[in-house]
């Protein structure tokens, strides 16, 4: 794209002002910003005229029925055998999602690059590919392992990954993929221009995952590979069990298009995602959602009934996935600080929300699978989320927990 299709194409959209600095870049900078204008993905405007209603209204919610530590623990072996044999013959592949900024924890470059060790480096990945060599040890068999990036860590993460030979894992079964991007505007739905020479872009959140497994040619990859189910987990989960053979037959077992695993909540009030019903489809109400009855509403046995509460841990029927990969997934439109360039010709962050991002969420794609099963993990032992540097789910919480589970630091 030249710079006269350029400003005819913003011009038709009402985002000229992305060219007014055109001038003072660099010819490499110019070439840049034309490319990233003719990828430009549109669709927020639609989401700007029309935002998807995600007020829950109308929505009918009931509790939804789930597998609980006992029921694990009593059937623990028949699972285990279903899961191991699944991940011998080669069925169960892993997706990691490591496209996010993880801007609350304040680092540059990728999350899971972040050294959370004290007396020695340990970074997120290597920890989280530690456990899942465990697996790999106990079934005598590797899990192929696909890992999301955005363009905001691409290169680190690769380079990382190789720098530290796959944390031992071998390399020909390590995938990188690429997410899309989307364009943060201000109140007044003009993009933001983050420098001179680049509208501020972030990743489009973690919804888009398998949609762009399947545009980066991965399907065919894993039907080559006779992959059924995919695990996919967040990086930020230090404790993240990672193709546990136990989870996984129990998905198996039940005949679900879901397992997710969850936490038990024992404090109504505690601020996480849950799973329940809406009708007689699976569904996730967030915690300022539930009602005051709805939190505190008991089960037969005195649990609470709305206490599945999710934690980025999912497995996926690929069939399944392939079946709705067509259909649209609300996007959540998100007030942000965004960078942005100033006056002064300075790039800042503000201090307070200056516009919007627009998001998908990987849980909404947990919905259209149609069947869920809700399966109970110890949270001590699979639950140490870093989204802070301090405080609550932060590096110092999951420092804790992993002292605690016998990882030395
Ligand atoms: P979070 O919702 O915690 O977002 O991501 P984040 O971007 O990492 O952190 P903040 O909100 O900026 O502080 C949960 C998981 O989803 C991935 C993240 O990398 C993390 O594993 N994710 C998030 C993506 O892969 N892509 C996205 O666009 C957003």
């Amino acid at each position: 794209m030249n710079f006269e299709q350029a400003k005819a194409l913003l011009a038709a959209h009402g985002q000229e002002h992305l060219l007014r600095y055109y001038d003072e870049l660099s010819a490499a900078e110019q070439a840049t910003l034309l490319q990233t204008i003719a990828n430009m993905d549109w669709s927020f405007e639609e989401e700007l005229k029309n935002p998807t209603d995600l007020t829950g209204a109308g929505r009918d919610i009931k509790p939804i029925k789930g597998m609980d530590l006992p029921e694990i623990e009593a059937r623990k072996a028949e699972f285990e055998a279903i899961g191991v044999e699944a991940i011998k013959a080669g069925k169960v592949a892993a997706v990691l999602l490591a496209g996010g900024m993880g801007t609350r924890l304040g680092v540059d470059g990728p999350k899971g690059a972040y050294d959370i060790g004290i007396t020695k480096p340990l970074y997120i990945f290597e920890q989280q590919m530690k456990n899942l060599l465990e697996v790999v040890a106990k079934v005598g068999a590797y899990v192929p392992l696909y890992i999301m990036t955005s363009d905001k860590n691409h290169e680190a993460t690769t380079s990382f990954w190789a720098e530290h030979n796959n944390f031992g894992y071998p390399a020909e079964l390590v995938k990188f993929f690429k997410q899309d991007m989307a364009p943060a505007v201000d109140y007044d739905g003009k993009i933001i221009l983050e420098t001179k020479g680049m509208p501020a872009m972030s990743p489009n959140g973690n919804g888009g995952w398998f949609a762009t497994m399947k545009r980066a040619g991965l399907v065919e990859d894993l039907h080559e590979k006779g992959i059924e189910w995919l695990n996919i987990y967040a990086v930020d989960n230090v404790l993240q069990r990672i193709a546990d053979p136990v989870f996984v037959g129990a998905t198996i077992a039940t005949g679900v298009n879901c397992g997710a695993k969850s936490i038990s909540k024992t404090n109504p009030y505690e601020k996480v995602g849950v799973l329940c019903q809406d009708g007689d489809k699976p569904d996730i109400i967030e915690y300022y959602e539930l009602t005051d009855e709805m939190a505190n509403e008991k089960d037969e046995n005195g649990n609470l009934a709305y206490r599945f509460g999710v934690i980025m841990n999912y497995l996926f029927r690929l069939s399944k996935l392939e079946e709705i990969v067509e259909q649209k997934i609300p996007v959540h439109i998100v007030e942000k600080k965004i960078e942005c360039l100033c006056e002064d010709g300075i790039t800042r962050k503000p201090d307070k929300e200056n516009g919007k991002k627009f998001e998908t969420l990987a849980v909404d794609l947990v919905k259209l699978t149609g069947s869920v099963l809700p399966y109970v993990v110890v949270r001590e032992k699979e639950f140490a989320p870093i989204k802070n540097k301090t405080g609550v789910d932060s590096v110092e919480s999951a420092r804790e927990l992993l002292k605690l589970n016998g990882v030395e630091l």
